[in-house]
C-alpha cells in the first residue's frame, strides 16, 4: 500500500501538525516530543465531577492495601479503561478467557491517577454522536472504501451498544441518556456545500445515512438561528455517571471476576517484573503505594499516554491538547431550546435536562480553542488553569449565535479545562503497544519489547463513540494473546486504528 504510506507522510504529518479534530478548528501548532506529564493534582472543576454526589467512587480504594498482582492491569478510568474492565468481565462469563488456576478467579485492577473518571470522560461536552458522514470525502481519499465506511460503523457499533446497556441495565435515567438528536449548524455556504459533498460520497458508498437538511429559514423558525443546519441521530448524557453505571455493572457480571478499583494511585513506571515474582507476571507497575505484579497491562490514558510510553510522544504518536468548556444558564426555556446536540462555528454544546428548581437549562458548551492563539493549548496536560481568551468567546457564542435565547454577560456557571489525546490523522491508536513505528506484528505473539502490553488511545476529541468498541476490540486481543490464538477483527472495525497498521509498509 505505497499509496497510503505517501499519503500518511505528506497528510500525516501535515495533519499532525494542524490542532484538527472532529470538535476542534484546523488550527496550525507545532508540538514536541516531550513526554507528557502525570495528570495535575489540582483540575479545575468540572460540572460533571464536582456536582454534588456525582462521582460516589471518586476516592475508592485509594487507602489500605494495594493489590499486589493481577492478570489484567488497566490504567486509567475514563471511558476506555471502565470499557475493558466490562468487556473483560464478559470474556470471564464466558469462560472464553481462562481462570489460572483450578479454584481461583481472573485478578483485574484499574489504577487511577486523581479522582475517580477524573480525565477527558469526566470533564468533557457530554455529547455521544455517532457521526454520519461529516469528513467522509477525506477519510475516504485518505483510508479508501472499505476503511471509511468502518469509521462510521464503530461509531454506530459504539453508540448503539452504550445506549442499549443503559436502556436494559435500567439506568438510562439515573445518567441523563438523552436522545436528543444532533445538529451541524452551518454558517457558509462554502461550509455547506462541503457537508453536502461529504453526503453524497456517503450515500454513495453505500452508507446508509440518516440526515435531515433545514434552510436558514427553517432554522431560524424553529431553533432561533438563521444558519443552514443538517439533523442526525445523536445522545447528550452524563459521562461520569455512564462510566459510574457501568464500572458497578462490571462489578456484577461474573463472580470469577476479582476486579479493583484504586483512585488516586498515578503508575509511575512499568518495568520487567524481576524474577522473585510468577512467571506468569511480566511487568511490574510502580505507585507511590507499592508496586502491582502484572500480566497483561492496558494503557487507558489517553492524552497522558506518553508519560508511560516517552517514544510516543510527539506528532507521530499522541500529543495532550487542553480544551476548555463552560456551563451557562440559557434564558429561554427548554420548550424553545430543544434537547439537542449541536456542533458548528468551532463550538459544541447541548442543553441539559431541567433541574427541577429552575425555568431555564443549563446548557454545556465546549470548544473555542482557536481564540487561544498559538500554540493553541498544544502540548500540555495542565487542567488546573482556564485560558481566559477562550473564555471570553465561549461567553458571547450562545448569545450571537441564538440572539434573545441566550443573556449577553451571564457569567458561567461552572468553567474548566480536560486533556485530549491527539493524533496523526485524528485516528485511535489500538493494539499492542510497538516499540517503533517500524513494526510489523500481525500476530500478537511476536515477541517485542512491549510484550503484553497494550493501549486504547488517542481519540483526537471524539472518544466517546470510539471508546467503548475500541475496548472490546483490544480486549480480545490481550485475550488472544493469553490464549495464543489469532485475533480476527470484528467488520465494525476499521483497520487503519490498529497500532501495527498505521505504519504498515505493505
Ligand atoms: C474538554 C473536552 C471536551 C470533549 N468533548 C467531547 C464530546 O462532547 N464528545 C466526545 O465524543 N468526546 C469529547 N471529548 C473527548 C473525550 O472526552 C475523550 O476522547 C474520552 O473521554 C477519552 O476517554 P479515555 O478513557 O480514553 O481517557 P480519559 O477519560 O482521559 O481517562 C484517562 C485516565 O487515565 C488517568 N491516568 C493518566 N495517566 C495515568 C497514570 N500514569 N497512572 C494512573 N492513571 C493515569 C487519568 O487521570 C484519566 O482519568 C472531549 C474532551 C475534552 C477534554
Ligand atoms: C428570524 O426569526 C425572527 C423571529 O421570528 C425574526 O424576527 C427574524 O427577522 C428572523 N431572521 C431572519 C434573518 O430572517
Ligand atoms: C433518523 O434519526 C431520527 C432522529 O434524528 C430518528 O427519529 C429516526 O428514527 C432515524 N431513522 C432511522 C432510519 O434511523
Amino acid at each position: 500500500m505505497l499509496r497510503f504510506c505517501i499519503l500518511f507522510i505528506l497528510l500525516g504529518l501535515a495533519q499532525a501538525l494542524s490542532a484538527s479534530s472532529y470538535y476542534s478548528p484546523q488550527t496550525p501548532f507545532k508540538t514536541s516530543h516531550k513526554p507528557a506529564d502525570l495528570p495535575q493534582l489540582n483540575p479545575t472543576h468540572s460540572f460533571w465531577i464536582d456536582s454534588l454526589g456525582a462521582n460516589p467512587l471518586a476516592d475508592e480504594g485509594s487507602t489500605g492495601t494495594l493489590t499486589d498482582a493481577a492478570d489484567v492491569c488497566i490504567i486509567g478510568s475514563g471511558i476506555t479503561g471502565v470499557s475493558a474492565a466490562y468487556h473483560l468481565a464478559n470474556t470471564v462469563k464466558s469462560e472464553r478467557f481462562p481462570v489460572p488456576h483450578q479454584g481461583t478467579k481472573v485478578r483485574a485492577v484499574i489504577l487511577e491517577a486523581r479522582e475517580f473518571c477524573s480525565g477527558a470522560t469526566g470533564r468533557n461536552g457530554g455529547n455521544l454522536t455517532p457521526y454520519e458522514f461529516f469528513s467522509f470525502n477525506k477519510i475516504q481519499s485518505l483510508f479508501g472504501h472499505e476503511a471509511a465506511l468502518r469509521f462510521y460503523a464503530v461509531e454506530d457499533y459504539s453508540v448503539a451498544e452504550m445506549v442499549r446497556i443503559a436502556k436494559e441495565s435500567g439506568w438510562a435515567d439515573e445518567v441523563d441518556l438523552v436522545e436528543g438528536g444532533h445538529l451541524n449548524v452551518m454558517l457558509t455556504e462554502s461550509d455547506l456545500s462541503e457537508l453536502q459533498e461529504d453526503f453524497a460520497s456517503a450515500i454513495a458508498a453505500g452508507r446508509n445515512v440518516n440526515a435531515s437538511w433545514l434552510s436558514r429559514e427553517e432554522m431560524n423558525a424553529t431553533f432561533g438561528t438563521y444558519n443552514w443546519g443538517v439533523r442526525t441521530p445523536g445522545y447528550n448524557l452524563w459521562p461520569l455517571k455512564f462510566v459510574t453505571q457501568l464500572f458497578k455493572q462490571s462489578l456484577k457480571i461474573t463472580p470469577q471476576l476479582d476486579l479493583r478499583l484504586h483512585t488516586h494511585t498515578p503508575v509511575t513506571s512499568i518495568s520487567p517484573a524481576n524474577s522473585a515474582s510468577p512467571s506468569v507476571h511480566r511487568w511490574t507497575l510502580t505507585t507511590p503505594r507499592g508496586s502491582v505484579y502484572c500480566s497483561s497491562v492496558l494503557h487507558a490514558t489517553n492524552g497522558y499516554a506518553s508519560h508511560l510510553l516517552p517514544h510516543m510522544a510527539g506528532p507521530s504518536g499522541i500529543v495532550p491538547v487542553r480544551e476548555q468548556v463552560v456551563a451557562i444558564r440559557a434564558a429561554a426555556p427548554p420548550e424553545v431550546l430543544s434537547t439537542t446536540s449541536w456542533l458548528g462555528n468551532e463550538g459544541y454544546w447541548f442543553p441539559r435536562p431541567l433541574e427541577p428548581s429552575k425555568s431555564t437549562p443549563l446548557v454545556i458548551l465546549g470548544g473555542a480553542r482557536s481564540a487561544a492563539g498559538p500554540p493553541f493549548e498544544v502540548d500540555t496536560t495542565d487542567d488546573s488553569v482556564i485560558n481566559g481568551n477562550v473564555g471570553i468567546v465561549l461567553r458571547n457564542f450562545l448569545p450571537e449565535m441564538f440572539p434573545g435565547l441566550y443573556a449577553p454577560g451571564q457569567e458561567p456557571e461552572a468553567e474548566w479545562t480536560g486533556i485530549m489525546g491527539f493524533t496523526s490523522l485524528d485516528i485511535p491508536f489500538v493494539g499492542p503497544v510497538l516499540s517503533s513505528h517500524s513494526s510489523t506484528p500481525p500476530n500478537l505473539n511476536i515477541a517485542t519489547l512491549y510484550k503484553g502490553q497494550f493501549i486504547s488511545a488517542g481519540y483526537a476529541g471524539h472518544g466517546m463513540p470510539r471508546a467503548f468498541a475500541c475496548a472490546e476490540v483490544v480486549v480480545q486481543m490481550i485475550l488472544d494473546e493469553f490464549t495464543g490464538t489469532e485475533w480476527i477483527s470484528p467488520a465494525w472495525f476499521p483497520k487503519p486504528f490498529l497500532t501495527w497498521v498505521r505504519d504498515d509498509e505493505n
